[in-house]
């Protein structure tokens, strides 16, 4: 298949003060050093209860990381609604853009390539997360100023579609308009957590088939069965005719990462880029 021209290393559900394994951070960071990636990106839940030791250990691993990064929050990065109600619904993210970034729908271009972040975070309910008509006209109006040959990826915390999942989960409230905005937006990949499993597969939707690849918590003991012990994330590897997505999974026994699982498909033009 050749070399890449982007590389993208997808990071989900770090949750620090949950972190699964001594010096897990550790290896995470030397593995995705490693790579070599074009851009870093991570779909949220960088901590268990958003404190600020928690947030603190969150940013010294991303500060760590060499590559360019995107990231957008999770549920778990709002103020807590049971210890924080106040804070949770006056300044949701405070913590999150002190300690991280106040931008809360990154983009990042290049290598033929366009990545944007949306916020599906919300105050408003306890872990579901919501898709809103203003994240439907970013997303339609973002992707429209790109190059028409880039590759167009969006990330977000929560999954858009339950399609693939073996199990009975809720998806973002609205999730399905925001869906069918990045089908009509010529979106060829999604990028997403949330679940703590790690799931890679195409969805059809708008006559369009998109990409969605969930990471799996990629360092904490927050596991989801059948998946339990496992904790992982992806690199997305982008060349000129298809998409291939590695899981990289940790082994406690040798304190490393390894890639575990490929997962290639072949790219189509998209009907209607915008
Ligand atoms: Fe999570």
């Amino acid at each position: 298949m050749g070399t890449p021209h982007c590389r993208i290393a997808h990071l989900s559900d770090i949750h620090a003060g949950c972190w699964a394994h001594r010096g897990i951070d550790e290896a995470l960071i030397s593995s995705v050093n490693g790579l070599d990636a074009d851009l870093v990106v991570v779909t949220g839940d960088l901590v268990q209860r958003a404190h600020r030791l928690q947030y603190r250990r969150a940013a010294a691993l991303l500060k760590a990381l060499k590559s360019p990064q995107l990231v957008v929050p999770g549920n778990h990065d709002l103020y807590s609604w049971i210890y924080r109600p106040v804070l949770r619904v006056s300044v949701p993210l405070g913590r999150y853009k002190h300690y991280v970034t106040r931008d809360l729908s990154p983009s990042w271009e290049g290598r033929g390539v366009s990545v944007l972040g949306l916020n599906t975070a919300t105050p408003w309910t306890i872990e579901r997360g919501r898709c809103t008509p203003a994240h439907a006209v970013r997303l339609g109006a973002y992707f429209k100023g790109q190059p028409p040959g880039h590759v167009k990826v969006l990330a977000v915390h929560h999954p858009l579609t339950a399609d693939g999942f073996p199990y009975k989960r809720e998806i973002a409230q609205n999730a399905s308009r925001l869906l069918s905005a990045a089908a009509r937006a010529g979106v060829e990949i999604i990028l997403c957590g949330h679940w703590h499993w790690s799931l890679v597969h195409e969805v059809a939707c708008s006559n369009q088939r998109i990409v969605v690849a969930l990471a799996g918590t990629a360092a904490s003991r927050r596991y989801r069965a059948p998946q339990m012990g496992r904790n992982a994330f992806n690199v997305v590897e982008l060349h000129v005719g298809a998409i291939t997505v590695h899981e990289w999974r940790y082994n406690p026994a040798v304190h490393a990462f390894a890639i575990a699982q490929t997962h290639a498909f072949t790219r189509k033009a998209p009907q209607s880029a915008a």
